[in-house]
């Protein structure tokens, strides 16, 4: 029996229909949700559901009795996550789970010195506190989601001709998120990932420059790359209005870019999918070609 958690999620939700076009039989799926009736649409297409929550200790392991792979996937709310990721591996480890695979993140620097430090740290206590539950794990280690990167370059960007964020030179080995979640589900449909840790980043990390010149050819305007200080940064956004803590999360991301924590180059992915995952400049021509 495989269980996903988040499975009322992006990431979740995709990877159970990857299960199935593997050939994975529905009654040989469980999704994790928090209120029964978030389960209706598995239930509909004969898809087992349990009812947990990160936050409720017993209500996880009564979820996790029977199963064999259990995809944990992180908790969507980070100042709660260090407590629920916490009972998540306690109570697999009590329901018997054999196998966990954590969506986990890439970085370099693992000391609070980071910038992506809020949402590192629990992701490091995570891996630690698997690698130590003794139950078999496999770890994948995910880039950003290919699929925010419009939101980093700005929705007006044809408009404005300018992409401004504090990135400096760093690269990005963003990946598709339904590509990831692709991945995991090749990871939980086959064997041989025992205590194995995937880095789920692209074949070819780029920088914002190199993201200027490819929205530039694909669009036919001119597009300029200015990285400004996370400072001036913060200041512009919050003067268009941005909420402090969605310019905090892409202040976050962009200055660990800047450092290098994004730039990962893998072929993890290509093994998986069997095929190279869809690469930054195509994702970007597709998508700013058919802006026009
Ligand atoms: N690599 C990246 O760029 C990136 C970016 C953003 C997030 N992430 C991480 O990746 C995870 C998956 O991404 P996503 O796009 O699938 O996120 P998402 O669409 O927001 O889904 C989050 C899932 O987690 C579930 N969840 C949240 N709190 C829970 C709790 N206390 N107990 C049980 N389930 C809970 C949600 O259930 P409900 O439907 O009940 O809320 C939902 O199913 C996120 O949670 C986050 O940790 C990664």
């Amino acid at each position: 029996m495989i269980l996903v958690t988040g499975s009322t999620g992006h990431f979740g939700n995709a990877t159970i229909n990857f299960l199935l076009e593997k050939g994975v039989s529905t009654n040989e799926i469980l999704a994790l949700v928090r209120i029964e009736q978030s389960g209706d649409d598995f239930k509909k297409r004969g898809i087992g559901v349990v009812v947990g929550d990160y936050d409720n200790y017993a209500s996880l392991v009564n979820a996790f009795k029977g199963v064999e792979k259990l995809l944990f996937i992180s908790g969507s709310d980070v100042a709660k996550r260090l407590s629920q990721h916490e009972n998540v591996v306690n109570a697999a480890k009590e329901a018997g789970v054999k196998h966990i695979v954590y969506t986990s993140f890439q970085r370099k620097n693992e000391t609070e010195t980071s910038p992506l430090w809020m949402v590192a740290q629990s992701h490091i206590k995570t891996e630690k506190w698997l690698k130590e539950s003794g139950i078999s794990y496999t770890i994948l280690k995910n880039n950003l989601y290919m699929d925010f990167l419009p939101g980093f370059i700005g929705e007006k960007v044809l408009e404005s001709g300018v992409i401004y964020v504090p990135a400096e030179n760093g690269k990005v080995g963003a990946v598709l998120r339904s590509e990831m979640a692709e991945g995991a589900a090749s990871v939980l449909a086959t064997t041989g990932h025992e205590g194995k840790e995937y880095d789920f980043t692209n074949a070819e990390a780029v920088t914002y420059q190199e993201i200027a010149e490819t929205i530039s050819k694909a669009s036919g305007k001119t597009i300029n790359y200015i990285s400004p200080s996370a400072e001036d940064y913060g200041n512009t956004l919050a003067k268009y209005g941005v909420p402090a803590e969605v310019i905090g999360i892409f202040s976050s991301f962009a200055v660990a870019q800047a450092k290098g924590e994004l730039d990962g180059e893998s072929a993890n992915l290509e093994k998986l999918l069997g095929r190279k995952p869809l690469s930054i400049k195509d994702f970007l021509t597709n998508l700013y070609t058919t802006a026009l």
